[in-house]
């Protein structure tokens, strides 16, 4: 049996990655088998080209070039990890996807849409996600969050990358791009305020998996 494809998305600090955690761990207490990864990365060629493509301290370069370094790392995400999953059964939950290249290089990046679309045709299909969970925050309520997951002693994170870098006004038009693809594409997407505390979230998110998952594989 194909597994499910779960993709998160969302600005900086809106709780992709806590969302992935609780909702993999809940649904291996129902008893559904589930693989978390993340893009950029994922898979041992992507997550060195994550290196790269994270880095503050890249010399400046085009939308296009940036998209085509995701897309190298999303193509042997998607052949050595994410379709060998599903094929497996396993459930993947992905922390960041197609949406945030639409949004990062294509919207906020000038990047034409014709041209993600293309890329996305040769390469992520047939494999799109079955369910896009997109986080909604405030910009400052996201880089707030993300600033204090960097200076939190315990559980220490790495410096600000690229993107949590740039200024208010390239994350408020973020967040409303994500905005967008989900009032665009309602059929595969779900948006959740996640701007309250986490277990209100996920309750939310549970039941977007329910409804939009569950209904139809049990
Ligand atoms: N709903 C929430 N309310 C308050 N803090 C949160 C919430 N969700 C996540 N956080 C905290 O905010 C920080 C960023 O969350 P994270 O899941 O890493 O976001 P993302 O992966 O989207 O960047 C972490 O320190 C996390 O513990
Ligand atoms: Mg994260």
């Amino acid at each position: 049996m194909l597994g499910k494809f779960i993709t998160f998305e969302g600005g900086e600090g809106s709780g992709k990655s806590t969302q992935a955690r609780l909702l993999s761990e809940q649904l291996w207490r129902v008893g559904v088998h589930t693989f978390i990864t993340r893009e950029p990365g994922g898979s041992p060629f992507a997550e060195a080209l994550r290196q790269v493509i994270l880095d503050p301290n890249m010399p400046p370069h085009s939308a296009l070039s940036e998209a085509l370094l995701f897309y190298a790392a999303r193509a042997d995400h998607l052949d050595n990890t994410v379709r060998p999953a599903l094929n497996s059964g396993l459930w993947v939950i992905c922390d960041r996807f197609i949406d945030s290249t639409r949004v990062y290089q294509g919207i906020a990046g000038g990047l034409p849409g014709e041209v993600i679309d293309t890329l996305n045709e040769m390469i992520v299909s047939p494999t799109y996600p079955d369910l896009t969970i997109i986080l909604d925050v405030p910009a400052e309520l996201g880089l707030g969050r993300a600033h204090s997951r960097r200076v939190d002693k315990v559980n220490p994170d790495t410096e600000a990358d690229a993107y949590e870098k740039r200024d208010l006004a390239f994350h408020w038009k973020l967040r409303d791009a994500f905005r967008e693809i989900a009032r665009a594409e309602p059929q595969r997407c779900v948006l959740i305020d996640a701007g309250l505390d986490e277990r209100v979230v996920f309750s939310e998110v549970w039941r977007a998996v329910q409804t939009r998952l569950f209904a139809l594989a049990r």
